[in-house]
């Protein structure tokens, strides 16, 4: 229960990632729209956005597919969890993992399930609009906190709209490749 009664906090109560979208497409005025959120948060530095649909789309995921195949992740773009980890952390990381494949149906010890269910981070999750959203590498550490809050303002734009999303950090696995992003598609 929150006394809090704000049409804000009832879309950060009602967001949750989506790995799992209709296919239909978002009027590009709409995405420009949900794209200016990314300004409104408290930021300096905003980041840089590549946005993502057909045709392009598609040619980014089969261009990336062979990659996932062969499981041959690239250096991680960025560290996110310390190693060696420590158990809480483990366990906290582990939970959604767990609770994402009992919503499916994929049992713990269905290795080729998980692995499908994994690659479709690379897919985007087939939905309409991916965005990759990317920060120099000349910025500090204390820029991802700028990055992190117009994500949110993003998510939120989105879904005060009735459009779902997630976050995928996966694609940081891969960052050279996406780093052939082509500069027509940067905002
Ligand atoms: C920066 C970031 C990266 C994420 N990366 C992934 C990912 O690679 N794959 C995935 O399925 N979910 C990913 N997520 C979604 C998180 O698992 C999810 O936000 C978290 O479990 C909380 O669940 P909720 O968003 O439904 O509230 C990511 C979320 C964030 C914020």
């Amino acid at each position: 229960m929150t006394s809090i009664d704000h049409p804000l906090f009832s879309l950060l109560e009602s967001r949750h990632s989506c790995r799992k979208y209709l296919d239909e497409r978002i009027p590009r005025a709409t995405m420009e729209e949900i794209l200016t959120a990314t300004r409104k948060a408290p930021i300096c530095n905003p980041g840089i956005f590549f946005v993502l649909s057909d045709p392009a789309l598609q040619a980014f995921c089969d261009e990336l597919a062979p990659h996932v195949a062969a499981e041959r992740p690239e250096q991680n773009e960025y560290g996110y969890l310390p190693k060696p980890m420590p158990p809480f952390l483990k366990d906290r990381q582990r939970a959604p993992g767990y609770a994402l494949y009992n919503s499916l149906g994929i049992a713990r010890r269905d290795i080729a399930g998980r692995r499908a269910q994994f690659a479709s981070n690379y897919r985007f999750f087939d939905v309409p609009v991916g965005i990759i959203v990317s920060i120099r590498r000349d910025m500090g550490a204390g820029c991802y906190m700028d990055l992190g809050m117009s994500i949110l303002a993003l998510m939120l734009a989105a879904k005060s709209l009735d459009y779902a999303s997630c976050g995928i950090g996966a694609f940081a696995n891969y960052g050279r490749f996406v780093h052939r992003l082509p500069e027509a598609s940067r905002r």
